[in-house]
C-alpha cells in the first residue's frame, strides 16, 4: 500500500527531530483505497437515529466522565446518552459503579445534578437505595408484599477506566474495556492523560446531528476556508491520517509549517510571530537550527515553568503537533503538549438534528502541591459561545469558526438532492472510517 502524503510529509519531519520520538509517532498505518458512500440521511432519519440507539449507543464503551471528578466515595455524576441516563458514583478508593438513573418505584430520575451522595433517595415517595445499588428501602414495605429486597437493587451498567477517564456501556455482556480500546493504551504510553487535570471543560448544545459536528474534528482539509489565519503555521495539507483497528484513527497535523495553500513564501520570523504573537528578539533561529526546533523548546520551557516537571526529553513533535486520537464512537483526546484537548460528542437526547459537544483541555499535574482541582463544567446557553468561556484561551475562536459551519451543514444535507456526500480519500479518511465502524455495529444488530 503506498504511503499516505501526509505520511511521507510528516515522518521526514520526524527524521529531522532534536530528541527520540516515542514509537506510537512512528507507527503509521496506510489509508487502503476504500470509497465507502455515506447517504445524507444517515445524518438526520429519525430511522437511522434508532438504528445508532440501539446497535451503537446501547453497545458501546463511552467516556463518562474524568475520575478526578470523583474524588471522594459518593461522588457522583449523571451521564445522560439518547434516552438513556446512568448514575456514575465513586463506590470505593478504586471502585467506580454506574446504575440506571431511574427509580424502580415509578420510574423518577434519582439524580438530575452531580454532586456527592451517601444514598440514593428518590424525590417522588423516598425508595432508597445504597450506594453500592442495593435496596434500601421504602415507606410502608407492608404495601409492597411482592418487592424481594434482595432482589431490588438497581439495575447496573459496565464500568471502565483507563487514562483518568471512566467509561461506562449499557450492554453489561459487552466485551471488556481493555478488548475496545485497542491499542490505544499502547499509543499513549507515553503521554499519561491520568498525570493530567481538567483546566477547562465547556459544553455546548450545536445545531447538527451528532457526526457532522465529530466529522469536523477528524480532518484538517477545512483548515484554508475555516481557520485561514492558521495557514501561516500548521501543515493543514501534509497532515498524516492512520486508521487502525475498528475503534481507533489518529491525525497529526505538523505546527510550525507554514501551509501549502498559502499563495506567498512565510519566513521564520512571520511563523515565530504567528505562534507567540510577539517578534521577540530572542526567538531568532539559528544557523543549523529550524523554526520548529526553537518553538519546540520555547514550548518544553513554558510547561517546565508551569509544572515544576522536565520536559527537556520530549521530542519537537510531542512539544507542537496537533496530535489527535479518535476512539469510536465519539471520544477524541489529544496527545501531545501544545494543545491538551479531550473532545465528546453525544446526540442531543433523541434528536438527531443537534447534539452536545463537550470541550475539555487536560493540563499536566505539577510536580509539587497538590493535584489542581477540576475546572467546573461550563454549560453554555443560548446565544453563548466558545469565546465566552476564558479558559479555553485562543481555542474559543478556532471553535467558533467551525460551529459557524454546523447549522447549514445540518440544513444542506436535509437538501441534498445527491444518494451520497463525496469524500477526499485520504484526508477524509477517517470519516469513512468512522462510517465502516458504524456500519459494522449496525450490521452486527440483535
Ligand atoms: S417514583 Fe420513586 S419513590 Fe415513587
Ligand atoms: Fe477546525
Amino acid at each position: 500500500m503506498e504511503a499516505g502524503r501526509g505520511e511521507v510529509f510528516f515522518q521526514s519531519l520526524l527524521d529531522d527531530d532534536t530528541r527520540p520520538v516515542p514509537a506510537s509517532l512512528r507507527a503509521t498505518s496506510t489509508v487502503g483505497a476504500d470509497d465507502l458512500d455515506i447517504a445524507p440521511g444517515r445524518y438526520f432519519e429519525p430511522e437511522f437515529h434508532r438504528l445508532e440507539v440501539d446497535h451503537v449507543w446501547r453497545r458501546v464503551w463511552q467516556m463518562a466522565c474524568r475520575e478526578e471528578q470523583i474524588p471522594n466515595v459518593g461522588d457522583s455524576i449523571v451521564y445522560d446518552i439518547v434516552d438513556a441516563s446512568l448514575i456514575v458514583v465513586r463506590t470505593g478508593p478504586s471502585e467506580i459503579r454506574a446504575f440506571h438513573n431511574s427509580c424502580l418505584h415509578r420510574g423518577t430520575q434519582l439524580r438530575t445534578a452531580p454532586g456527592r451522595v451517601s444514598e440514593f433517595r428518590c424525590p417522588f415517595h423516598g425508595f432508597t437505595w445504597n450506594l453500592d445499588g442495593s435496596f434500601a428501602g421504602m415507606p410502608c414495605p407492608w404495601d409492597f408484599p411482592q418487592v424481594d429486597p434482595a432482589g431490588f437493587g438497581l439495575p447496573g451498567a459496565s464500568v471502565g477506566t483507563w487514562g483518568g477517564f471512566v467509561f461506562v456501556n449499557l450492554d453489561r455482556s459487552a466485551p471488556p474495556l481493555e478488548e475496545y480500546l485497542e491499542d490505544l493504551p499502547w499509543h499513549f504510553a507515553a503521554w499519561p492523560l491520568e498525570e493530567r487535570y481538567i483546566s477547562a471543560n465547556v459544553v455546548r448544545v450545536m445545531p447538527c446531528n451528532w457526526k457532522v459536528a465529530l466529522e469536523a474534528f477528524i480532518e484538517a482539509y477545512h483548515t484554508v476556508a475555516v481557520h485561514p489565519q492558521l495557514l501561516r503555521t500548521t501543515g493543514d495539507t501534509v497532515t498524516e491520517y492512520d486508521l487502525y483497528g475498528r475503534h481507533v484513527s489518529r491525525m497529526i497535523t505538523p505546527v510550525g509549517v507554514a501551509s501549502e495553500n498559502l499563495d506567498r513564501a512565510v519566513d521564520d520570523a512571520e511563523i515565530l510571530e504567528a505562534m507567540f504573537i510577539t517578534s521577540d528578539a530572542d526567538l531568532a533561529v539559528e544557523p543549523g537550527a529550524t523554526v520548529r526546533h526553537v518553538l519546540a523548546d520555547r514550548m518544553r520551557a513554558s510547561l517546565q515553568e508551569r509544572t515544576g516537571r522536565d520536559f527537556t526529553h520530549i521530542s519537537d513533535a510531542e512539544a507542537l503537533d496537533g496530535i489527535e486520537y479518535f476512539l469510536f464512537p465519539n471520544f477524541m483526546p489529544w496527545a501531545g503538549f501544545l494543545t491538551p484537548l479531550v473532545y465528546r460528542f453525544r446526540p442531543n437526547g433523541d434528536d438527531p438534528d443537534s447534539c452536545v459537544i463537550d470541550i475539555m483541555l487536560l493540563e499536566p499535574v505539577p510536580a509539587d502541591g497538590p493535584r489542581p482541582a477540576p475546572a467546573p463544567t461550563r454549560y453554555l446557553g443560548e446565544g453563548e459561545t466558545w469565546a465566552d468561556a476564558p479558559e479555553l484561551g485562543y481555542l474559543g475562536r478556532i471553535l467558533n469558526q467551525d460551529g459557524s459551519t454546523f447549522g447549514r451543514i445540518q440544513r444542506g444535507l436535509h437538501a441534498s438532492v445527491r444518494p451520497s456526500i463525496t469524500l477526499g480519500r485520504y484526508q477524509e479518511s477517517r470519516v469513512r472510517h468512522f462510517h465502516a465502524a458504524l456500519d459494522a455495529y449496525i450490521a452486527a444488530g440483535d
